[in-house]
């Protein structure tokens, strides 16, 4: 059995997504001052990818439901399901920053207000830094799995 096309599609773009995605935010993002003329154009981008994402995500969650029951079992099945629930709450905790510190207004809408100086410090960015840890740590654990396991590797290819 192989998972449906849409979802082998949608799986092999999301997993080549999050890796610039996660990298992108610890070691680009965030060590970028909020002064830094480049800073509105990288949040742009990594919010706009970010929802996209998460779309995606979504769909494919639909198309697992109605196309494909879950064939892993045990520790692979609860993974996926945490993995799901990562990248539910990865914009759940951005937009937290986003509202909390009117980011829509400051980097899309470009009203020429300064960005809060300290971005760590507003309220989600914890969530949002802490969620991007445990689903680092899911994907490894994931990729872990998939490597041992060729049948997984077979439904997903
Ligand atoms: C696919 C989902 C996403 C991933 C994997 C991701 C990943 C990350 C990571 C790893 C960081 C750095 C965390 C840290 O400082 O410890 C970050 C920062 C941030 N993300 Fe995301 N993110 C995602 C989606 C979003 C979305 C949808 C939004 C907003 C709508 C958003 C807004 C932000 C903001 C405002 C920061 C702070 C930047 C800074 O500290 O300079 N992210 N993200
Ligand atoms: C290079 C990285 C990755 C590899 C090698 C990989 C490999 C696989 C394989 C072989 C399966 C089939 C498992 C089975 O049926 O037992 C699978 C399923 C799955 N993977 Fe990945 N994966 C990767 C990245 C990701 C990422 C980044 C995410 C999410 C953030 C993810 C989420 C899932 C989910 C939720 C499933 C269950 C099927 C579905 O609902 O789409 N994977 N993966």
């Amino acid at each position: 059995m192989r998972y449906p096309l849409a979802l082998r599609v949608i799986h092999w773009f999301t997993a080549l997504m999050f890796v610039p995605m996660l990298a992108g935010g610890y070691f680009w993002l965030r060590p970028m001052a909020s002064t830094d003329p480049f800073k509105l154009d990288a949040l742009m981008y990594h919010m706009a990818i970010g929802v996209f994402l998460v779309g995606l995500t979504v769909i494919r969650f639909g198309v697992r439901r109605v196309w494909a029951k879950p064939v892993a079992a045990g520790l692979a099945l609860w993974v996926q399901r945490a993995l799901y629930l990562c990248v539910v709450l990865m914009p759940v905790s951005g937009f937290t920053m986003v509202f909390s510190a009117r980011l829509n207004d400051i980097v899309f809408a470009r009203n020429g207000a300064p960005l809060p100086a300290d971005l760590s410090a507003i309220t989600g960015h914890f969530w949002h830094g802490a969620t991007a840890l445990t689903l680092t740590l899911l994907i490894a654990v994931h990729i872990l799995g998939a490597l041992k396991d060729r049948s997984a590797f077979k439904r997903m290819i």
